[in-house]
Parts: C-alpha cells; sequence; structure tokens
C-alpha cells in the first residue's frame, strides 16, 4: 500500500494509507485529519486544504495551476512550496510524498 507522509501543524508526522484515484486532500481527510478543513469539498474554491510539498517532490507534483494559483494568492502564507491538496491528484509516482499543512488563514 502506497502511502503519504503529513506533518501537521503542531509538527507530529502522520503516516497514512494512500490510494491513486483520490486527491492528497482526499487522503489527509479520511485519515482523521480534520484540522485540514477542505471546506468546499475539493472544487478548488476555498483555500482551505492548503498545504506545503516537500521539495523533494516538487517536480512530481507539479505547479499549481491558474484557479488554484489565484486561490493560494488569498493566503497570507503562501510559498513556493504551497499547493491546494484537493488539487494534487494521487498517483502511484507520489508514494512517500511529504506535505506540511500550511497555517491556518
Ligand atoms: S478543498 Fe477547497 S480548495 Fe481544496
Amino acid at each position: 500500500m502506497a502511502e503519504i507522509i503529513v506533518t501537521t501543524r503542531e509538527g507530529q508526522h502522520l503516516t497514512l494509507a494512500a490510494k491513486p484515484g483520490l486527491s492528497v486532500m482526499e487522503i489527509i481527510r479520511d485519515g482523521g485529519v480534520d484540522e485540514l478543513l477542505a471546506l468546499c469539498g475539493g472544487c478548488c474554491s476555498c483555500a482551505t486544504c492548503h498545504v506545503y510539498v516537500d521539495a523533494d517532490f516538487a517536480a512530481a507534483t507539479g505547479q499549481p495551476g491558474a484557479d488554484e494559483a489565484d486561490l493560494l494568492d488569498s493566503s497570507d502564507h503562501r510559498t513556493p512550496a504551497s499547493r491546494l491538496s484537493c488539487q494534487i491528484a494521487f498517483t502511484a509516482a507520489l508514494d512517500g510524498l511529504k506535505v506540511t499543512i500550511a497555517p491556518e488563514d
């Protein structure tokens, strides 16, 4: 089973089972991490699923799309590593992906 490693806002590291076909947001939510609010359910309209992608996975996860980038601009905590986790489709190539949940805006 593939997995992702999530660092919470308190610095706790969680290893979560990950299935291809789900978004990274869905994997985190299904893993019981409720601090990732994901209020819009993955429609790319809320930015409450903001994460930082570990540098080792930046190339594999790619850059935000235009709508995603616009939403990220509304965050006070945007960095070059920022992504909306609902917009990252998990694939086998992302096994071991490390993300950190961004501070709440
Ligand atoms: S869940 Fe709302 S933008 Fe990702």
